[in-house]
């Protein structure tokens, strides 16, 4: 007899608990932050690599019959973590800095002392393109395995234009190589290097005339990103290089108030940053230029906790104000060597006082906002992208809840198994 189901790739069936943080059209503020959109013994199908439908397991069952059915059973299935901040591409680890300061150094002084970015531009200005790709692709394949289906990485270690573009041919070649979706960002404007030090203003033309036009005619990245803050790039300089940058076509984020409250908010907000990012020290004037201007405030808790101090971004005032509010890793060898948002979820919850739910939209539909990605990845709905998580665990707050391994039974990515149970 012949089948009257329609013949699919994949379907995920009798899903305990399923997360579809469906229909945002942009990232969710406030309390639209708690909706997870769940659905109880639920079911994804996937064709093509889109998701075609979701809805009860008993519904899709009867219209459906797939290749490859998995099963969801005392699962909770969700969207794929979105990580919009990284810096993966890196040689030497800095271990030794955090033991400096587990001795009181702080981080500043590292980083003035000639240690922080500026030991890992040494590094990476003397690494071949191949080695460096090698020791990136191993670090992003622990980051998928423990759910990252989409990540944002930037250049930043090399701040001269050769080895700027070699970091960013890196990723490239990355793009290429791993299934998931890596968007780049340009970083020129992470650190001064060493031989601009007391010439700042040199290294500052030369970010405006040739390392910006020719990043964008290789077209290697499509934002700019700078590290505004005390020691590094004042508000002047800030403003000055990212309206540059806009000229070249690059869309704009910021390492904004990690530190000191110097205006990196209210700068975001004025000049339209797709993102601004950390604000531990943000002030109550930058939180509202955030929310006036729809600025998605990325939060890195990772970040505070690994430099062992205790300023944590305040999230729930940010909230409270009507900011739409992202999680990412800031994966980098100096600050935070996490590779794990589920971590980070956790850590969200405990450091931040944010709601299991609310760190969940932060890591997948918001976090996809912060890369204008939110149309195609991060809630599991009819017409995405099948980037889809199968976790061990009960329920949705066991995630911040549980402590050490990791969750992650399988990573789905454009509709393949491309992690565990296959
Ligand atoms: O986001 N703050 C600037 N950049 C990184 C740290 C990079 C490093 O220390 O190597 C960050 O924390
Ligand atoms: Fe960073």
């Amino acid at each position: 007899m012949r089948s009257e189901k329609k013949e699919i790739d994949m379907l995920i069936l009798e899903i305990s608990e399923l997360i579809t943080l469906a229909g945002a059209p942009r990232a969710r503020k406030g309390a639209e932050m708690r909706e997870l959109g769940l659905l109880y013994n639920g079911a994804v199908a996937v064709d093509k690599g889109m998701i075609i439908a979701v809805g009860s397991s008993a519904e899709l069952e009867k219209v459906y019959q797939a290749q490859k059915v998995i099963s969801g059973k005392d699962k909770v299935v969700m969207p794929g973590f979105v990580d919009p901040h990284t810096h993966p591409v890196f040689f030497n680890t800095r271990e030794n800095e955090f033991e400096m300061r587990l001795q009181g150094k702080s981080y500043v002084e590292i980083s003035k002392s000639g240690g922080g970015i500026r030991s890992s531009i040494h590094s990476v200005r003397q690494a071949s393109e191949d080695e460096l790709f090698e020791l990136s692709l191993k670090r992003i394949k622990r980051m998928i395995a423990n759910g990252t289906t989409t990540l944002e990485a930037k250049s930043g270690y090399g701040l001269s234009t050769e080895s700027e573009l070699k970091m960013l041919r890196v990723i490239a070649r990355l793009q290429q190589e791993l299934p998931i979706d890596i968007v780049a960002t340009f970083m020129g404007a992470h650190e001064f290097p060493e031989e601009y030090k007391d010439r700042r203003e040199d290294y500052i033309k030369l970010l405006e005339d040739e390392m910006m036009p020719t990043v964008a005619k290789a077209g290697l990245a499509e934002y700019f990103d700078i590290f505004t803050e005390e020691h590094v790039y004042n508000i002047e300089q800030s403003r000055r290089l990212l309206k540059k940058a806009q000229v070249y076509g690059f869309k704009l984020r910021m390492h904004a108030d990690e530190i000191q409250p110097i205006g990196g908010a209210e700068l975001a907000g004025e000049i339209e940053a797709i993102s601004a990012d950390h604000l531990g020290a943000a002030s109550d004037a930058g939180i509202k230029a955030l929310a006036d201007n729809n600025i998605i405030a990325t939060l890195l808790p990772g970040t505070i906790f690994s430099l062992g101090i205790k300023s944590y971004a305040r999230a729930r005032d940010m909230i409270k104000a009507g900011v739409a509010v992202a999680l990412a890793t800031d994966y980098n060898p100096g600050s935070c060597n996490c590779d794990d948002m589920q971590q980070i979820i956790t850590l969200a919850c405990l450091q931040m006082k944010m709601l299991p739910a609310e760190a969940i939209t932060a890591a997948t539909i918001n976090a996809a906002y912060a890369l204008e990605r939110g149309d195609v990845t991060g809630s599991l709905e009819k017409g995405k992208q099948a980037d889809i998580l199968i976790m061990d665990m009960p329920s949705y707050q066991y995630l911040p809840y549980h402590i050490g391994s990791s969750c992650v039974e399988s990573v789905i990515k454009n509709g393949k198994v491309i992690y565990g149970n296959d």
